[in-house]
């Protein structure tokens, strides 16, 4: 049978039956490095997903709140929920894994903040593809929760390296039409009678299937690196700005 983890039925005052439990945190251990570490890094340091260690999570920090995110996932984000696969045993094992990992120092990050929301909407033209608080531009990634979303390493590496680290949905795809033009952008759809494309003026392209002579995706980002282009203060700056995105009403 598929044990189901019903997470409204852990109850705000419940306590992990396996706190401190040294053979529950390494079970734990290994339950995280197959199912969690390919988001959350092999130490829970974080990746596409948060950094696990810090000793304080977004969607709260109790136990039960750990508890819940694990079995029901987080809704609209990359997190899947764990609940099917696993029965409340195991995910408090997972939970009392990653309390015994948590409560590292915050990676220092000297930067500031409000250069680095200049840099971001004045200087370095993300706005023409990204979107934070409803204001922006659709092509790339909305980024109002990206801070909460992702670590800062992972971070850093969108900015330095886009291509190393891909938003799944927004690789790049080029399609060449039988009349003979040709259009880059990231590919918004695509079923047996037609495929969309956004290209980087945010212009939305539609083509029925027999208009299209060929279509090639890349796993390549349409984002410009900016390892190159912003200094390493700035990058810093806007890592700062970048990880306060966290939709707490401090986004403009
Ligand atoms: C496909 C990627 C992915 C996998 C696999 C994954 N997570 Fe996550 N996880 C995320 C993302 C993205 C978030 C941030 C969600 C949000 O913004 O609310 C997250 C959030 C969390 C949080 C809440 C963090 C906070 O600060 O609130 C916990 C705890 C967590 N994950 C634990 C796990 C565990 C344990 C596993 C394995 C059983 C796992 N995750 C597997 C992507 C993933
Ligand atoms: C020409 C369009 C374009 C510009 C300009 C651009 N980006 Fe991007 N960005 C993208 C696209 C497309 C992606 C998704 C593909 C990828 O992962 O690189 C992306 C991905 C990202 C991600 C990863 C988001 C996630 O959740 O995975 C971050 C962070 C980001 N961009 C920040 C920035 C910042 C900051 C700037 C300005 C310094 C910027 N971008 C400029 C198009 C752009």
């Amino acid at each position: 049978m598929v044990p189901l983890v019903l997470a409204g039925s852990i109850r705000a005052q419940d306590k992990n039956p396996f706190h401190g439990n040294k053979d529950a945190i390494e079970a734990g251990r290994g339950m995280f490095r197959i199912y969690c570490s390919p988001c959350h890094g092999i130490g829970a340091e974080g990746g596409r997903g948060p950094d696990l260690t810090l000793g304080s999570y977004s969607v709260g920090n109790e136990d039960t709140a750990v508890f819940r995110v694990i079995a029901s996932g987080a809704k609209g984000t990359e997190m899947p929920g764990f609940g099917e696969r696993f029965d409340s045993d195991g995910v408090w094992r997972l939970v009392a894994y990653l309390r015994s990992v948590s409560g590292k120092p915050a990676p220092k990050l000297t930067g500031n903040r409000a250069n680095g929301e200049k840099l971001y909407w004045e200087k370095s033209g993300c706005v023409a593809c990204h979107r934070i608080g409803g204001r922006g531009s659709r092509m790339g990634p909305d980024l109002t929760l990206v801070g909460r979303q992702r670590s800062l390493a992972y971070l850093r590496e969108a900015l330095v390296d886009p291509d190393a680290s891909l938003t799944p949905g927004y690789n790049k795809v080029t399609i060449v039409t039988k009349d003979g033009s040709k259009i880059t952008g990231v590919q918004k759809g695509y079923d047996a009678f037609s495929a969309q494309v956004m290209d980087a003026q945010e212009n939305y392209h539609s083509y029925f299937r027999e208009e299209v002579r060929s279509m090639e995706r890349e796993f390549k980002s349409m984002m410009p690196g900016y390892g190159k282009s912003l200094t390493p203060r700035e990058l810093d700056d806007l890592l700062v700005y970048l990880t306060s995105l966290r939709g707490q009403g401090e986004n403009r």
